[in-house]
């Protein structure tokens, strides 16, 4: 996402030390090492910020970032330079491996969504679950870190175009299409939005009370920002919350080779706590 140029106007520049600053902000906030071939980016991420406070450069804003009021604005740093690409379905192969898992399991299903971005995962889920499930004692717990893709999942409204990899007849089924001023549109239905609760839950934090036990976690595409260290300490803290024989799923990108956890592979980027 670049900054949009202002006829007339030079773009600020965003020094060293200052992107030093803004990885050092990042890394204590969420975990993330944003690499140093990210300083165009964060620059471009910010400049609407300058503009909103009107301030002349970055060094100005990082002065207001410092100052105890300002809490909000350091979150919003975090929200706007975290990457929430999310889409319904992404890595169907994970969604035919669990489909097949559901429609052999019985009783209570818990599952967590664990960095759900605007919601496509866990929205996702519930319909799976919904078509394949054979159980009615189910529920989805949707985390992440960042407040603005939360919000965004509470409301469960898409566009159209996003409905791409649904499987055939699942969007009149699991969800309502807009009309009028929501012409274009579609939201998942209220009866599956009931069982996705939200919740803010920092990965590189120890987990909140009440977070856990489950059935199946769902910690996909988020690892790939961490260091190696890092990531071992999430999937620790994670896979203790899953029940013996609970299945995790990570992005088929992502790899958790060689952190020494009671996990079995089941098939490629799943697997299932021993
Ligand atoms: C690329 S999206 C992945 C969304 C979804 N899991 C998927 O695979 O499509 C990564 C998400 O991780 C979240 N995230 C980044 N750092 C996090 C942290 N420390 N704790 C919780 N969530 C985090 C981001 O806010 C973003 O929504």
């Amino acid at each position: 996402m670049a900054a949009e140029p202002v006829p007339g106007l030079r773009l600020p520049e965003l020094a060293d030390s200052q992107f030093r600053l803004l990885q050092r902000l990042m890394l204590e906030a969420s975990g993330i090492a944003l690499a140093a071939n990210k300083r165009p980016l964060v620059a471009g991420r910010l400049m609407k910020r300058l503009r909103h406070y009107q301030l002349p450069g970055y060094e100005q804003y990082l002065q207001l970032l410092e100052q105890p009021h300002y809490l909000a604005e350091r979150r919003l740093v975090v929200d706007l330079l975290t990457t929430n690409e999310t889409y319904f379905f992404r890595e169907p192969a994970h969604f035919a491996f669990f489909g097949q898992w559901l429609a052999k399991r019985k009783g209570a299903l818990r599952i967590w969504s664990a960095a759900c971005s605007s919601g496509e995962e866990p929205y996702s889920l519930a319909m799976a679950v919904s078509e394949h499930g054979t159980t009615q004692d189910w529920s989805i717990l949707a985390s992440d870190l960042s407040l603005s893709m939360l919000e965004r999942a509470a409301s469960g409204i898409y566009d159209l175009a996003q409905a791409r990899h649904f499987p055939e007849g699942w969007l009149h089924r699991y969800c309502l299409n807009g009309v009028g001023a929501m012409h274009g549109r579609f939201r998942v239905q209220a009866a599956l939005r009931q069982r996705v609760s939200l919740r803010e839950v920092n990965l590189v934090q120890p987990l909140p009370e009440g977070v856990g036990p489950f059935e199946v976690i769902f910690l996909r595409n988020v690892l790939i920002y961490f260091d190696n260290d890092e990531k071992q300490r999430i999937v620790r803290r994670l896979v203790e919350q899953l029940v013996p024989g609970g299945l995790l799923f990570i992005g088929h990108a992502e790899s958790i080779h060689g952190f020494g956890l009671p996990l079995r592979l089941l098939s490629p980027s799943v697997y299932q706590h021993l």
